[in-house]
């Protein structure tokens, strides 16, 4: 939306408010999760209704999301009513900013817990650290890849999503017929023991190219869902969670504050019950970034 302040801003903890409500009882009273996180929702739509109408009346009209959704036409020429415009980026922010906080968040406690991962991951870093962080860099970071790959099947950031059933089908001996909702579920996806061997264990070989258990069963690894409806920021958010973990690499070693709860909460999105609560150190010995 062009805006850059992140955390800092009044929207952000509108935001915050918000979410915390979207999966409670839906009970609007003033007092109840779901009663603010309905009034937040409406101070949001404020707010992002003053900046689509900022937005509008400039002449360029940009090329962010919004930007991209303003100039959106249908096959009539239609552009999207204001209406429309600020439910699109509501949905946004909550698509791309939760999932991938969690996820980055995910990787600080998996990798704290598991301090053996961390060597190669490190060396890895290593090898680039006078190499700018470009695309093509990235993409040769293989050993990273793998470790973010079982940190989201570990703590697969979105529950599971909701399909309906189009015609009649039968699935593990269940008949399913149509018009039903069905809900899949990421979590106890990533736990089948025929694909994910002692799946409670932190294994980024698991997605070795030798054993690439990602690859061998459809649907068999769904952090992003699937099919159709497959997240639509799957790409920009492994590039996002990629960047960020390079460059922690390279610059600190963090370990875990103690007397903390850590067991997972699973709404909205799973995370420690106390939070994270994180302490970075520089690294004496910076690894050099050019980026
Ligand atoms: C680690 C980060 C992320 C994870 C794990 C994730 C996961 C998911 C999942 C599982 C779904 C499918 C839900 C369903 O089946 O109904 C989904 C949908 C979606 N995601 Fe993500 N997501 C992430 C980041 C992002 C980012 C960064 C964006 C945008 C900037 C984004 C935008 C969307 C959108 C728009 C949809 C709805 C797609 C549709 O219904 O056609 N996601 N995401």
């Amino acid at each position: 939306m062009g805006s850059d302040a992140g955390s800092e801003t009044k929207l952000a903890i509108l935001f915050e408010e918000w979410v915390k409500g979207l999966f409670t009882i839906p009970l609007s009273l003033p007092w109840t999760k779901f009663g603010k996180a309905l009034r937040c929702r409406e101070e949001l739509l404020k707010h992002i209704e003053e900046i689509v109408l900022r937005r509008q009346q400039q002449k360029d009209l940009g090329e962010d999301a919004l930007g991209i959704l303003l100039q959106a036409r249908d096959e009539e020429g239609n552009s999207l009513p204001l209406d429309e415009l600020k439910d699109q980026i509501l949905l946004l922010l909550f698509a791309g900013q939760e999932t991938l906080t969690l996820a980055i968040a995910s990787f600080c406690l998996l990798i704290s817990q598991h301090p053996n991962v961390l060597d190669r991951p490190r060396d890895e870093q290593k090898a680039f650290c006078e190499a700018p962080l470009t695309t093509e860099n990235l993409k040769q970071m293989v050993y990273l890849d793998q470790v973010l790959k079982e940190v989201m099947r570990l703590i697969p950031p979105v529950g599971g999503g909701f399909r309906e059933v189009i015609e009649d089908c039968e699935f593990g001996g269940y008949s399913i017929p149509i018009g039903w909702m069905i809900q899949y579920n990421i979590g106890n996806t990533h736990k089948d023991e025929n694909l994910y061997p002692d799946h409670k264990s932190f294994d980024p070989e698991r997605f070795s190219s030798e054993n690439a258990v990602d690859k061998q069963k459809r649907f068999g690894y769904v952090p992003f869902g699937g099919g159709m409806r497959e997240c639509l920021g799957k790409e920009f958010a492994r590039l996002e969670m990629k960047i960020f973990a390079a460059m922690l690499l390279r610059g600190y070693q963090w370990e875990l504050l103690p007397e903390q709860d850590l067991s997972l909460v699973a709404v909205p999105t799973p995370h420690p019950r106390d939070g994270l609560k994180v302490k970075f150190h520089r690294l004496v010995q910076q690894l050099t970034m050019n980026n």
